[in-house]
């Protein structure tokens, strides 16, 4: 029988994550800084959560924001260290980025951040109602082929989440440089009911988002000459 390397292996039956979670083998330093990093940053989801999410971070903060698969991190590290008063959790699966952004931390701590390194569907089930103040999701897997759009992030099932843990006004963030992804998500919040598209005109959803760092994913579809397009939805 064939064996499947452990590394490989799923850790868990997984709802939404069906990408890589390992790439190139990490070099020792970045393994150190991946253990370390997650010692002090990673949720504990099998403790329940606060009431108030304010108090997992050390900063004092006033506002929470959740980063759903944030690859090499350039976008949450900018948005963290330019809102020390806004907590943050970022979500990565995939090791490599998670160790690239526990790496930068080692360097730079940040008593605004959190993460979690699983399947996001777990973190948003585990947060309470209402209690984030917006949900970046920022060039999500775009399974451009269609027997693969069922495994796109955006679905019912996870608006119906989205729509649990945002405020009233929180705000849902949405970037792709793919087409059909993109209509795939006005049309899913427009038939879901329990968000607001912010933009109707074509220049105003192509334009990024305000203090836009970029991403890396982002550089590499401009490189290959895909125009992203940034949706902002509000929760009703
Ligand atoms: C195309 S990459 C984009 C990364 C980054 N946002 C960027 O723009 O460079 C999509 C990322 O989403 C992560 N991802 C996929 N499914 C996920 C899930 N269910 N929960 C959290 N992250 C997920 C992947 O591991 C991958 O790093």
């Amino acid at each position: 029988m064939t064996q499947v390397d452990p590394k490989d292996r799923p850790s868990r039956a997984t709802e939404g994550f069906f990408g890589r979670r390992h790439g190139k083998t990490i070099r020792p330093q970045q393994a150190a800084a991946l253990e370390s990093g997650l010692r002090a940053y990673r949720l504990d989801l099998s403790a329940e959560a606060p009431a108030d999410l304010a108090t997992l971070f050390k900063a004092d903060v006033s506002a929470l924001q959740l980063e759903i698969g944030f690859g090499g991190g350039e976008h949450l590290l900018h948005r963290a260290t330019e809102a020390p008063a806004t907590g943050f959790i970022g979500v990565e699966p995939f090791v490599n980025g998670m160790a690239k952004m526990m790496t930068a931390l080692g360097k730079r701590p940040l008593a605004n951040l959190r993460v979690y390194d699983d399947d996001a569907t777990r973190l948003l089930d585990w947060l309470p109602q209402a209690s984030l103040d917006g949900i970046d999701l920022l060039y999500p897997d775009p399974w451009p082929k269609k027997k693969h759009w069922k495994r796109r992030f955006v679905s019912r099932a996870n608006l119906d989440r989205f729509a649990r843990v945002l405020k009233a006004g929180g705000r849902f963030r949405f970037a792709s440089d793919i087409d059909s992804y993109v209509n795939w998500t006005l049309l899913a919040c427009r038939d879901h009911g329990a968000f607001a598209w912010q933009a109707s005109e074509a220049a105003g959803w192509h334009g990024p988002y305000e203090g836009w760092p970029g991403t890396r994913y982002e550089a590499k579809a401009i490189r290959e000459g895909r125009r992203p397009a940034y949706l902002t939805f509000t929760r009703k």
